[in-house]
């Protein structure tokens, strides 16, 4: 079973991802963290994340054991995997893994969830269950400031927001596998929702699809 999550930024897409895998017994890919530890691979190089060969050389010679998770969580890790994610030779070096994850799941786990950008369009077409979830530019913002606050970092709202707005724009305006629902995408809106009531909605929505 392979379970496709997309969506942009701060929408709930990891928290669900990570709850729908724990409940289903299935493996989780964060695809975005490719892309963020693509982007901190060329900043730790000296590079800059918009040079496409730069860029393409880091995320072929991908290795995560050589970056600290904390060090992908960071803003300016954002700010370079949306650059990196816009060059196509970078997206086509990071899809074949994410492909052999959906389909041969490490721990021998009978699927996967995997969420990012482009699952249900590029990397996974054939999902069997496909959620793009959203919220509103205010409450996403809302959010991050919660989450950098949290984490101790000083933030000026103003400048939150229009770092996601960018990211949105950057993300949906690329030429190469744009942010967009699939097709056959359930929209899920989290705007009102907690971490379990998007948890409910998600769980609801799979189990009417199995019955149809
Ligand atoms: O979900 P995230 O914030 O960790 O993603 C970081 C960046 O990577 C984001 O700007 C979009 C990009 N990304 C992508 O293009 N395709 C994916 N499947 C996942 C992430």
């Amino acid at each position: 079973m392979i379970i496709a999550l997309d969506g942009p930024a701060a929408a709930g897409k990891g928290t669900l991802a990570r709850a729908l895998a724990d409940d289903l017994g299935l493996a989780y890919l964060d695809t975005g963290s490719l892309y963020r530890a693509t982007g901190v691979a060329v900043l730790q190089a000296g590079g800059d994340p918009a040079d496409a060969a730069a860029a393409e050389r880091a995320a072929q010679t991908l290795d995560l054991a050589k970056i600290r998770p904390q060090d992908l969580r960071t803003e300016a890790a954002g700010d370079a995997a949306s650059k990196v994610a816009a060059i196509p030779g970078v997206r086509a070096a990071l899809l074949d893994y994410q492909r052999r994850f959906a389909h041969s799941p490490p721990d021998g786990k009978r699927g996967a969830v995997l969420d990012g950008r482009d699952i249900g369009t590029v990397v996974c077409p054939d999902a069997d269950v496909k959620i793009f979830v959203t919220a509103s530019l205010e409450e996403r913002s809302r959010r991050r400031v919660k989450e950098l606050r949290d984490k101790g970092e000083t933030v000026i709202e103003s400048r939150v927001f229009a770092d996601m707005q960018a990211r949105d724009a950057r993300d949906q305006g690329r030429g190469v596998a744009p942010l967009k629902p699939a097709d056959d995408a359930f929209v899920l809106d989290t705007s009102g929702l907690d971490a379990q009531g998007a948890l409910a909605a998600a769980k609801a929505y799979i189990e009417s699809k199995s019955k149809r």
